[in-house]
């Protein structure tokens, strides 16, 4: 059965979005089955570029359902804005479906990110203050409010009468005025009005898409370090970022998924806090932040950057059985006259190649070794063998580090600039 699930392996930010772009050509349904409107997908191709944010880099493929999945938070108000941007552009994405049972990404959600996540001071997170963490909290404390719930007015009234008093008690403490529940009624009228008719029963669609053989892509967000269970907890989303995490929130059975793309950078990005053992400071940072255009495609934070992460990537290999990788902006290394590589950390003065917990990870110092660089510019090229061998030698000794083969290399935004091997 035709399921391929891609997912990050770093720290977010790795490039899913081109990949998902590239390898959504191929699928008739492309499912999105974590995360919300934090994500930032940067997806350059034939049409244009875009960001996107909570739609599916399948939306691209006319032919294919996008579907926004169970596992997902929903921002309609985002989600509107961004379809806006994607039809001044001449697409259409016809193919946009939601599942009814989504969680609603509420006002409120987005009021509360900024203000709790402030208030955590030194012990902030960095959030995306996109709603994501008090949606999925609400979720897990039984008080959200899925997305098929705006067909029903008088469900989603009563949900509001169960937990705005509480809600309106924390924005009061916190200074914000209280919710109005009419304001809210309002517009989840315009929610359903504009989406009504996307909400579909995603376990009959997915059902019916396997037992047809027709190709089924997940996309996930963000990338293993992040992820709320496996992740540098607490400096982690509220989601599960792994491929697991596939057949969960996009409701396909385990078995059915037989390929697991994950993505790596061929170095390290990350934004928000939380420990990142390669971090580089200074001129060596702003260098390579500048030449890899690293600024967040959903804040437009500049992202901090480090070297490759060998124990980062090989951990998340272990949690998601990649049976292919793919590295992206290999190009942005050229020119370097050699490139380290964090082959281990020492924590507290042992050299180890695992994952430690996150107090142990943040004393962790990076075991480096250094590999040659290249110089010459690598991003027209599309073959494996034309590419230069110090480039080949980086990848092998990623593929040793990580336990997978480099199927996909990227050395460009553009769809076309993809080696495939
Ligand atoms: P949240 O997902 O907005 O709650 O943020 C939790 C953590 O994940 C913070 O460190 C964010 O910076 C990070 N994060 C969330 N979305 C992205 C993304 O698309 N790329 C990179 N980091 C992200």
């Amino acid at each position: 059965m035709p399921v391929t699930a891609i997912v990050g392996a770093q720290w977010g930010d790795e490039g899913k979005g081109k990949i998902t772009d590239l390898l959504a050509e191929a699928a008739d349904l492309v499912i999105r089955f974590g995360g919300g409107s934090n994500a930032g997908h940067t997806v350059i191709n034939g049409l244009g570029e875009f960001k996107l944010h909570l739609l599916p880099s399948g939306i691209f493929n006319a032919a294919a359902i996008s579907l926004l999945g169970t596992g997902m938070v929903v921002d309609f108000a985002a989600l509107q804005r961004e379809l806006d941007d994607l039809r001044r552009a001449g697409v259409s994405g016809s193919g946009l479906r939601i599942s009814n049972r989504a969680q609603v990404v509420m006002p409120y959600h987005i009021v509360l990110d900024r203000l709790l996540d402030e208030a955590r001071g030194e012990e902030r997170v960095g959030t995306t203050q996109r709603g994501i963490g008090p949606a999925y909290a609400d979720k897990v404390a039984r008080l959200g409010i899925q997305t098929g719930d705006i067909l029903f007015p008088d469900v989603v009234r009563r949900k509001l009468d169960l937990l705005l008093p509480e809600t309106n008690r924390t924005l009061l403490r916190l200074g914000h005025p209280a919710i109005d529940p009419a304001d809210i009624m309002r517009q989840a009228g315009e929610w359903r009005e504009c989406f009504g008719t996307l909400l579909v029963d995603q376990v009959e669609l997915v059902d019916r898409y396997l037992t047809e053989q027709r190709p089924i892509v997940l996309e996930g967000q963000l990338g293993a370090m992040r992820d709320i269970d496996w992740g540098e907890y607490p400096y982690v989303t509220s989601s599960t970022t792994i491929a697991g995490g596939g057949a969960v929130g996009g409701g396909v059975p385990p078995a059915a998924i037989d390929r697991v793309v994950g993505v790596v950078k061929a170095y390290t990005t990350a934004v928000g806090t939380g420990p990142m053992p390669t971090e580089l400071h200074g001129v060596e940072a702003d260098d390579l932040r500048t030449k890899g255009a690293e600024f967040g495609a959903t804040t437009g934070r500049p992202r901090r950057v480090g070297w490759f992460d060998g124990p980062a990537a090989c951990y998340a290999r272990r949690l998601n059985g990649f049976t292919d990788m793919a590295v992206t902006k290999l190009d942005v290394l050229s020119g370097l006259e050699s490139i380290p590589i964090c082959v281990a950390y020492d924590v507290a003065g042992r050299a180890s190649s695992d994952m430690p917990v996150t107090p142990l990870l943040r004393d962790a110092e990076p075991v480096f070794e250094s590999v040659p660089g290249w110089e010459a510019d690598i991003s027209d090229i599309r073959s494996w063998f034309d590419l230069p061998s110090e480039a080949r030698f980086y990848l092998s000794r990623l593929e040793e580090l990580v336990g997978a083969k480099a199927g996909i290399v990227s050395v460009g935004p553009h769809r076309a600039q993809t080696i495939l091997r």
